[in-house]
């Protein structure tokens, strides 16, 4: 059934969104740090925010483009200390996602981002392999953390925490790359990807947020990778997207985030619509959730009701999740089954 105008989501479609079994593949755990998690934990560990309220904090997200976000997002890091804290941000995110029905999440972190403030890499990676193991037993989520390099710093750092993470790499599933686009090309990484697929890790990449349809070829090109984050750009391009479909990769689209860091000027303004016509593996994420207003199920709210998307386009992004995961074969299985069942009603 279509939506009666552009914008208004058909309840009936709300509640197949509620339904779908989720796959979240694009989510920064730093960017589920909600401003009452963040108070709580400034309070634990004697750290001064510089907001007055969790109020004040939330209403100071108003973010011009990615670097005025990642600005915002890097200092509230500051709040992250101990090897818990990295725990309760963990379980606080799967709290959510199982609330809306995620059943598998491929979550990143951003080591860097807390070593250079001198945490010890046990803490973090421990914390946050204590939440996902907490997260699977209470709520059957399966996961795969990604371990994600910042592209602003030298890739001398990134060889050096991909060495430091050694002890834990058979409990990573892929190596990233994120932060700011412009300015900070991907090829410099090409060894330390390569490196990364050596170890048994897969690779992804953001490309294609803010720059355009060439930096998601080339990042195909120096990281061989198995998915572009964001991607949404490519769809100004129709080699781009071409490439994307013969080379199987899977994009991680995140609506929200596009609106609120202006890479759209509204939902309607999206590329997805484009990227589905043309056959690429796109699919729906939240991003930094905390910071851009909404969990997976508000994304994949508004970019149904912005694009009047219909419950055929719904099972082809929840499916592109499942098949675009790094999930063992079987899981993928289940997770489809569930998901037939889903859109069976
Ligand atoms: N883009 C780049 N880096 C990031 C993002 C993003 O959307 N979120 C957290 N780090
Ligand atoms: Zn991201």
């Amino acid at each position: 059934m279509r939506s009666d105008a552009i914008g208004a989501l058909d309840p009936e479609l709300s509640l197949l969104i509620d339904r779908l079994p989720k796959v979240e593949l694009h989510v920064h755990l730093e960017g589920t740090l909600e401003p009452e998690l963040a108070f709580r934990l400034a309070l634990r560990n004697g750290i001064a925010l510089p907001f007055a309220s969790v109020e004040e904090m939330r209403a100071a997200y108003e973010f011009s483009d990615l670097q005025s976000f990642l600005n915002v997002y890097y200092a509230a890091c500051a709040v992250l200390v101990a090897r818990e804290d990295f725990r309760d941000l963990t379980r606080a995110y799967l709290a959510r996602a199982h609330a809306d029905g995620v059943r598998h999440v491929e979550p990143f972190f951003d080591p860097q981002t807390h070593t250079e403030r001198g945490i010890p890499i046990a803490d973090v990676i421990g914390g946050i392999l204590d939440g996902l193991a907490e997260g699977e037993r209470e709520y059957g989520i399966t996961s795969g953390l990604i371990l994600s390099f910042l592209r602003h710093l030298p890739v001398e750092a990134a060889d050096a925490e991909l060495a430091a993470a050694e002890p834990w790499l058979d409990r990573i599933v892929a190596v990233g790359l994120d932060s700011s686009e412009i300015g900070f090309p991907p090829e410099p990484f090409a060894g330390t990807f390569a490196r990364a697929r050596s170890l048994g890790l897969r690779t992804v990449a953001h490309a294609g947020e803010e720059a355009d349809a060439s930096l998601v070829a080339r990042t195909i090109d120096a990281l061989e990778v198995s998915r572009i984050d964001h991607g949404v750009r490519a769809a100004d391009d129709p080699t781009v997207m071409r490439l994307l479909v013969e080379a199987g990769v899977t994009l991680t689209a995140c609506p929200n985030s596009n609106v609120r860091l202006r890479v759209f000027p509204s939902m309607e303004g999206s590329t997805i619509r484009t990227l589905l016509d043309a056959g690429v593996a796109v699919t729906i994420n939240s991003d930094d959730p905390a910071y851009f207003g909404g969990y997976i199920g508000d994304n994949y709210r508004g970019i149904t009701a912005g694009l009047d998307l219909q419950a055929a386009d719904l099972h082809r992004l929840a499916a592109n999740a499942i098949n675009g995961s790094f999930a063992t074969a079987a899981r993928k299985q289940e997770l489809l089954a569930e998901l037939a069942l889903a859109i069976a009603g």
